[in-house]
C-alpha cells in the first residue's frame, strides 16, 4: 500500500458548529506525524478549480472556538452533478476528474471529508470510482447520521434551542401564554427531543410521532386544570400532524436539498389558539442553531473526531467514517452510512424519560 504524505482536508453542507476544530486538530495530528495537510477551499468546488491552502502555522490558530470554517465557504457542490457554464448557458457536468487531476497534481494522497448525509455519499462514489482514500467526519447539528452516538454540532444547537426555551418560559409565564418553539433537524426530531427534555418542555412534537393537536390541547388544559396557565411546545421544523405531511417552506429547484421546511410551528400556535382562546406565539429559532461558537463538548468531539481522521487515513483505511460509539472513536465502512437517516425510535428510552415526566408527545 502507498503510504500517505500529503492529506486534503475539505468541509461539505452545511455550517455546523465545531468544523474549524476539525481543521485544526487534522492539520495539528498531520504536523505530529509527519504529514503535510492542504485545505481545500470552498468544498468540492475547490477540488474542481484548484484552490488551496497549506494548513499550518498562523493559518490554524485562534480558530477552535471560531463558528463558520476558515475554509472559504461551504456548500452543497457535487463534483459528479455540478452546475458550470457553457456557451452561457448552465449545464450540470461531472467535475470529478477535474477534481481528482487536481488532487493528483498537488500530491494529495488523502481526503479527510467533513459533512452530512448528502456529503458522505458523494465521497462515497468519490472514494470507490477512483479508489482513493477518504475519511469522513460526521457533521450536522441534525444528529441523524447512523452508526454513530454524535455527529459535531448537535450538542450546541442542542444548548443554544435549550437557552431559548428558558427564555420563552419566563415570557410564557409573565402573559399566562402558550409559547412555540421551532427548531431544525430536518426529518429527525433529535434537537427537539433534547432541547424540549433540557427546557422542560410540555409537549415536544417530533416527526417520528405524528401529533394529533388535541393531544397537544388536553396537555395545555390539564395544566390550567393544575393551576398552570402557561405553556411550552417544541416542535421540529420536520413535525407532522397524524395522516398530514409535513410543512414545506420553500422549494429551491436545482438544489441538491430542494425542500426547506419551516412553518409547523406557527401553524401549531394558531391551532392552539383558536382551540383554547390561550394566546400562543411561535418562535422559529432558524439558523442561531447553526452559527457562533461550539459547546466544550463539540470542540472535544471534534477534536477527537479530527485526530481519529488522520489516523485511520495513515493506519490505511480507506473508506470509513469516524463515529462515536460507547465512548470510543470508531471508524465505520461509509457504506454503511450513506444515504441512510438516523430517527429518534418511538420506543427509545429518551421518549420513555420524556412520558414518565409529563411530557406529551402529541398522541
Ligand atoms: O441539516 C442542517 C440544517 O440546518 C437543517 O436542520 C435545516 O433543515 C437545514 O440545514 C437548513 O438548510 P439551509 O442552511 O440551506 O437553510
Amino acid at each position: 500500500m502507498k503510504s500517505i504524505t500529503r492529506i486534503g482536508v475539505l468541509t461539505g453542507g452545511g455550517d455546523c458548529p465545531g468544523l474549524n476544530a476539525v481543521i485544526r486538530a487534522v492539520a495539528k495530528t498531520g504536523m505530529e506525524l509527519g504529514v503535510e495537510v492542504v485545505g481545500i477551499l470552498n468544498g468540492f468546488n475547490g477540488l474542481i478549480h484548484n484552490e488551496m491552502i497549506p494548513l499550518a502555522g498562523s493559518a490554524i490558530s485562534g480558530i477552535l472556538h471560531r463558528g463558520g470554517t476558515i475554509l472559504g465557504t461551504t456548500n452543497r457542490d457535487n463534483p459528479f452533478a455540478f452546475q458550470v457554464k457553457e456557451n452561457g448557458a448552465a449545464v450540470t457536468k461531472d467535475m470529478s476528474p477535474a477534481a481528482m487531476a487536481n488532487l493528483k497534481a498537488r500530491g494529495i494522497d488523502g481526503l479527510v471529508v467533513i459533512g452530512g448525509d448528502g456529503t458522505l455519499k458523494i465521497a462515497s462514489e468519490f472514494s470507490h470510482q477512483y479508489h482513493f482514500p477518504v475519511i469522513t467526519v460526521p457533521k450536522t447539528i441534525d444528529n441523524d447520521i447512523p452508526c454513530t452516538e454524535r455527529t459535531f454540532g448537535f450538542d450546541t444547537a442542542v444548548h443554544v434551542a435549550t437557552e431559548a426555551l428558558d427564555r420563552l418560559h419566563t415570557t410564557a409565564e409573565s402573559h399566562h401564554r402558550a409559547m412555540v418553539l421551532e427548531v431544525m433537524g430536518r426529518y429527525a426530531g433529535w434537537i427537539a427531543l433534547h432541547a424540549g427534555l433540557a427546557g422542560g418542555a410540555d409537549c415536544i412534537l417530533i416527526p417520528e410521532i405524528p401529533f394529533c393537536i388535541a393531544a397537544v390541547i388536553d396537555k395545555i388544559n390539564e395544566r390550567i386544570a393544575q393551576g398552570k396557565h402557561f405553556s411550552l411546545i417544541v416542535v421540529a421544523e420536520g413535525a407532522m400532524p397524524v395522516n398530514g405531511s409535513m410543512t414545506v417552506a420553500h422549494i429551491v429547484e436545482g438544489s441538491p436539498e430542494k425542500i426547506r421546511l419551516g412553518g409547523i410551528g406557527e401553524k401549531v400556535a394558531r391551532q392552539i389558539e383558536e382551540l383554547t382562546q390561550i394566546e400562543s406565539r411561535a418562535t422559529v429559532l432558524g439558523h442561531v442553531q447553526r452559527g457562533g461558537t461550539p459547546t466544550a463538548f463539540d470542540r472535544v468531539l471534534a477534536t477527537r473526531y479530527g485526530v481519529a481522521a488522520v489516523r485511520e487515513l495513515l493506519a490505511g483505511s480507506a473508506q470509513h467514517m469516524v463515529a462515536l460509539q460507547k465512548n470510543a472513536i470508531v471508524p465505520i465502512p461509509i457504506d454503511a452510512v450513506a444515504g441512510t437517516v438516523s430517527n429518534v425510535p418511538p420506543d427509545s428510552e429518551l421518549i420513555a424519560v420524556g412520558r414518565s415526566v409529563g411530557v406529551c408527545f402529541g398522541e
